[in-house]
């Protein structure tokens, strides 16, 4: 009896992917919406990272059109630097995104053990991470949260761009509701006049600035004085800037920090800018023919002995959660939901990249988000990730929401109101 009753239930992996196909193991990250953990695939063996989101909680901080729009656009995108999307689902409690797992460490970790980064390192991962952007551009997609918390390396030092919750398709009309992460935010956010794809190319310079010299270029001790220093404060190198970086590297700091997008760097139509960027001689050592393929060395090969997160995360776990994550199964009924719980029970839907074609929701959604955003304003405040609590001058992280609506549930609803999140 006693052995019969500890006997797993036998997984079924023909049928509908869950977390009873994985083993679940340590956490390895947390971010504003959801925790990481690393999981292993019963029946492949493979590593993942898993990302969960609780559904309640998700309702509570109106974050529901935020996770469904992560989960279709993470559906749509695949690329070698780019944290792809396995498998998604859902059970009673959580939305679930397994994830190619990065145990290299985020961008942020590396930066705060090691102060700054060689110009050698930053500009591998510039190259890498710009040809993730064009990427992202081309399949008229834009990130809007690109910062070192959201960069994350492989075990051989390959950068990748995580995190889609607050990106979103765009086309030929501008958006103008405020998202990001302050510090990050391109002038053209904070001056509300409208903005395009051109502002993940200027986050992507203060990440490479901030990754060589260990400080923000625009800094402010308020909302109010970060917003003046990134729309008016002259770009000014540390005073040791010449020994930590050449004036190659800085032409091209310089360039996608450009307020003007006509002259940034990355920005001219059509790929353009993306050429304009790879021909710059202060990418000379970088192969981009055989770049996306990884086959080049990066410079940098995180520790594989050392465990390349904060082990907080563990701890928090093992000490603190009072619900830990544990595999359920679905209850039959699901007559009682809300009218949000229902929308994320139909919007949520699962993929399986063994199983499943890679779909694109991009031509149905893209007039509906086009007309969404001329509508919003004001500034709403999403809880920066712990490493931005360290610093006074982090700035929040703001976020963007489209509203969902239950009588819609096929399609993003366009109303793009800024949500307070708590
Ligand atoms: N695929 C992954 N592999 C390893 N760690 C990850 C992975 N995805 C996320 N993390 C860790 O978890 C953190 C939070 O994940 P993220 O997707 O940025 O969530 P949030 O939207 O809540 O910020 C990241 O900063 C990173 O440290
Ligand atoms: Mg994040």
């Amino acid at each position: 009896m006693g052995a019969l009753c500890c006997r797993p239930t036998p997984v079924d992996f023909d049928g509908d992917v869950s977390l009873f196909h994985f083993v679940l193991l340590r956490c390895v990250g947390k971010g504003a919406f959801g925790k990481v953990r690393v999981v292993q695939h019963k029946q492949t063996r493979e590593l993942y990272a898993l990302k969960y989101i609780n559904k309640a909680k998700c309702v509570k901080m109106k974050a529901v059109p935020n996770v469904i729009q992560e989960r279709r656009l993470l559906e749509e995108v695949d690329h070698p630097f780019i944290v792809n999307l396995r498998y998604a689902f859902q059970d009673d409690e959580n939305c679930f995104f397994v994830l190619d797992l990065m145990l290299g460490g985020d961008l942020r970790f590396h930066l705060e053990r090691l102060g700054s980064l060689s110009e050698e390192v930053v500009r591998f991962y510039v190259a890498q991470l710009s040809s993730a952007v064009e990427f992202l551009h081309e399949n008229g997609i834009m990130h809007r949260d690109i910062k070192p918390d959201n960069i994350l390396l492989d075990e051989k030092g390959n950068a990748h761009l995580t995190d889609f919750n607050i990106a979103v398709h765009f086309s030929e009309r501008r958006l103008t509701g405020v998202a990001g992460s302050m510090a990050y935010m391109a002038p053209e956010i904070l001056v509300k006049r409208g903005y395009t794809c051109h502002i993940d190319w200027w986050s992507l310079g203060v990440c490479a600035y901030e990754l060589i010299f260990g400080r923000r270029p625009f800094r402010g001790r308020t909302n109010s004085d970060l917003t003046y220093s990134i729309t008016k404060d002259p770009l000014k190198w540390p005073e040791d800037a010449e020994k930590k970086c050449s004036r190659q590297g800085m032409q091209v700091i310089k360039g996608l920090l450009d307020r003007d997008t006509s002259k940034r760097f990355g920005c001219k139509p059509n790929g353009e800018g993306y050429q304009e960027l790879r021909r710059h001689p202060w990418f000379k050592t970088i192969d981009w023919d055989t770049l996306e393929s990884k086959e080049q060395i990066p410079p940098f090969v995180p520790d594989s002995k050392k465990a390349n997160f904060d082990a907080s995360h563990e701890l928090e776990e093992l000490l603190l959660e009072d619900n830990p994550l544990k595999a359920k199964q679905r209850k039959a009924n699901q007559d009682n939901l809300t009218a949000e719980m229902r929308q994320m029970e139909e919007q949520f839907t699962s993929y399986d990249f063994k199983k499943m074609q890679r779909r694109s929701y991009y031509p149905h959604n893209q007039q509906l988000i086009s007309t969404a955003t001329g509508t919003s304003s004001g500034i709403a405040s999403r809880p920066a990730t712990p490493a931005n609590d360290l610093r006074p001058d982090a700035g929040v992280t703001v976020n963007n929401s489209m509203e969902l609506h239950s009588a819609d549930l096929d399609s993003i609803r366009p109303e793009m109101n800024e949500k307070e999140y708590h």
